[in-house]
This record gives structure tokens, C-alpha cells and sequence, in this order.
């Protein structure tokens, strides 16, 4: 069995961060989301994978290299645009020639991994697996109808009036018989190959697709909200150790990590709070749910439940709440006089100011 791992896209919900970057390289935990499900694949007791990769592909080589850090045989396989679940299929065909494989979506998070629908599949193996989970608003989920044996009978991308409340999770089970759907798919509404599409097609053709509810943790991590949830809830399990150095009059409390050559001076941080490699926070508050990465400087500020990136500074800015912040990015107050907001905002930045 192989796995299929999807790192292109556009991400056109976390721009500005995914005009420079991959998505599914936006840390959580000070951890890129993609290491996560590429650890999932790894326990599950699969090696080899496929990383479908786009215009951001030599950002996710090089954080992921070979996979031998993951104990796995890596691939890329390049997709020349973002064409769809389904796209992605199709063009890895050669590399996955006749093995089932389980396809995930790169920046999709899942508690406790995927080991038992990977049993599950080899043990039964039906032509498609797809897992499932309860959600408020199914309208913006590809939602599945099921019979009475929890055998799938139909499936919807984002329907206005949903058949019921089980949406789509990124990670679907395969044998060879996709490739005949995918074959013949013709591009939806909004131009993409769906998966979905595929999936309801083995359906009419009589194949067998079955499903499992999962009741653990599901998000997907492709919008800002639901990437700080995610943060939080990781960082709820956060092992609390200093690598670094905190002065003495500097106070850690709760799961604070400090890694490797941060300091903290004169701060106060309230856990569950990671605080990056050679980060340095003076005369700061960091507030619960946040994680700072590498090489960052929090000097005379507050910020909680955020995600700051590698090379950032914030200073002499009270209070950031809710809020991602790309690479190499500064927020300095503006002078006094003329009380005015000075902003040199990238496309599709998003900023709330207290005016
Ligand atoms: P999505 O989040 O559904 O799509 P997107 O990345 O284009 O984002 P947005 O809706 O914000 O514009 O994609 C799910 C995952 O699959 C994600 O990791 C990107 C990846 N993907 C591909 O690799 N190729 C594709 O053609 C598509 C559509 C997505």
C-alpha cells in the first residue's frame, strides 16, 4: 500500500501567507501541519508516499527532503496546476500503478492517526473507503448519504439543502478501481476534477464504497480560524521543558516550551505556549494557545492565542490576539504624531485595527 499525499493547491483562504509559502508548511505547534500527516501515513505502517506538489515545490523538498527522517521513501510528483482532488489522481497514476493507496489531504489534521481505517480497509477491502464526521453546517463539506448498513449511497460537494450532517474527511482509502473513475471525470462548475465526482461514479457503477464515522479531532487547517484552533488544541498536549534560558525575573507558567537557544527576559508566559529556537522575548506577556517560531524577537508586547513565523519581530505593541503572522514580518507602533495607522500590506492581507 502507498500513500498520496496532497501538497499543491492555491490556498486562496490563507492568503497573503500562501502567495510566498505552502500552506501546508504553516507551523502548528512550531511543527509544519504536513509533518503531522506525514507521521500518520509513517504509523500506519506505510512507506512509500507520493507528495503531490505545485508551485511550492521546492519549499515543501526541502522541509521534507527523501522522507528518510519520517522513515519513509518520499516521491514528488508535480502537478503543473491546482486541477483538483481527483487531477492529483491522474497524475500520479504511473507512480501508483496497481497498489491501493490512501490518499491525504496535506493540510487536513486528524487525532489519533489513521492506523484503524488502514486495518480496517486491507481487512475488508471495498473498492473506496471514505471517512466521515458529524458537523453543524454540511453545506460547505462534500457530504455523504449513507443506507442503513453505512454503505454509501450518494455523495454531494457542498450541497444548498444536505441529504445529512456527515461530511467529507481529507483522507480516503483506494484500490485501482479509482483510476477507471478518475479516467473519465469531466471538470465541476468551479473547473476542478472532484473527487467526489469519482467516488459517486464508483457508486453507479455498483462498487462497493464504504465509511467510518470518526468521532476524533477533524480539521481542516485551510483557514486562518481554524488553524489557531488547531494550534490551541496541540498545544494542549504540550510537553513543558526549557532548552533555552529564562532570567529570573521572567515567569513560565503552565506547559510552556523554550527550546534550544530562546531567551526570555523580564516576561511572564502563560502556557500552553511554545517559544521557537533562538526566539527572544523581553519585557512581554505571551498569553495561552501561542506559538512562536524560530528566530523571533517579542520585545515590550503582548500576544496570545497567535501564530507567529520564523524571523518575525513584534514591538512595543499591546495586544495581538487571533492572529497568524508570516516570515520575516514587523509590527512596530506607529509614532504618536499624527496619530495615523502606517501599513505596508501585502495582497489579500487581512488587518482589524482599534480605531
Ligand atoms: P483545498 O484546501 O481543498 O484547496 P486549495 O489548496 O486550492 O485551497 P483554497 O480552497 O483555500 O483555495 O485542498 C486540499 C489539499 O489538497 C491541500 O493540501 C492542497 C491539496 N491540493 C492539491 O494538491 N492539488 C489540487 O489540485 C487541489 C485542489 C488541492
Amino acid at each position: 500500500m502507498k500513500a498520496l499525499l496532497l501538497a499543491g493547491g492555491s490556498g486562496t483562504r490563507l492568503r497573503p501567507i500562501t502567495h510566498t509559502s505552502a500552506k501546508q508548511l504553516v507551523p502548528v505547534a512550531n511543527k509544519p501541519v504536513l509533518f503531522y500527516g506525514l507521521e500518520a501515513i509513517g504509523a500506519a505502517g506505510i512507506r512509500e508516499v507520493g507528495i503531490v506538489v505545485g508551485d511550492t515545490q521546492a519549499e515543501i523538498e526541502s522541509a521534507v527532503g527523501d522522507g528518510s527522517a519520517f522513515g519513509l521513501q518520499v516521491t514528488y510528483l508535480r502537478q503543473q496546476a491546482p486541477l483538483g482532488l481527483a487531477h492529483a489522481v491522474l497524475i500520479a497514476r504511473d507512480y501508483l500503478g496497481d497498489d491501493d493507496f490512501v490518499m491525504y489531504l496535506g493540510d487536513n489534521f486528524i487525532v489519533g492517526g489513521i492506523d484503524d481505517i488502514v486495518a480496517r480497509f486491507a481487512r475488508e477491502r471495498p473498492d473506496a473507503q471514505i471517512m466521515l464526521t458529524r458537523v453543524g453546517d454540511p453545506r460547505q463539506f462534500g457530504v455523504a448519504e449513507l443506507d442503513a448498513d453505512g454503505r454509501v449511497v450518494g455523495l454531494e460537494e457542498k450541497p444548498a439543502a444536505p441529504k445529512s450532517d456527515l461530511a467529507l474527511v481529507g483522507v480516503y482509502l483506494f484500490t485501482p478501481a479509482i483510476h477507471e473513475a478518475v479516467a473519465g471525470l469531466k471538470p465541476s462548475w468551479r473547473g476542478e476534477l472532484e473527487i467526489t465526482d469519482a467516488i459517486q461514479w464508483l457508486i453507479e457503477e455498483g462498487r462497493r464504497v464504504s465509511s467510518t464515522v470518526i468521532t476524533g479531532y477533524w480539521k481542516d487547517t485551510g483557514n486562518v480560524t481554524d488553524m489557531l484552533e488547531v494550534n490551541r488544541l496541540v498545544l494542549e498536549s504540550l510537553e513543558p521543558r526549557v532548552n533555552g534560558r529564562a532570567d529570573a525575573a521572567s515567569e513560565l507558567i503552565g506547559r510552556v516550551a523554550v527550546e534550544a537557544g530562546a531567551v526570555v527576559e523580564r516576561s511572564r508566559i502563560v502556557g500552553p505556549a511554545v517559544i521557537g529556537a533562538g526566539t527572544r522575548v523581553v519585557d512581554s506577556y505571551v498569553g495561552p494557545f501561542t506559538s512562536i517560531a524560530a528566530g523571533c524577537l517579542i520585545s515590550g508586547s503582548e500576544i496570545e492565542y497567535s501564530i507567529v513565523l520564523p524571523r518575525s519581530s513584534i514591538r512595543g505593541v499591546s495586544r495581538i490576539e487571533a492572529s497568524l503572522i508570516g516570515h520575516d514580518v514587523e509590527v512596530t507602533p506607529a509614532p504618536a504624531i499624527p496619530r495615523a495607522h502606517r501599513l505596508v500590506l501585502g495582497d489579500h492581507s487581512k488587518v482589524q485595527i482599534i480605531s
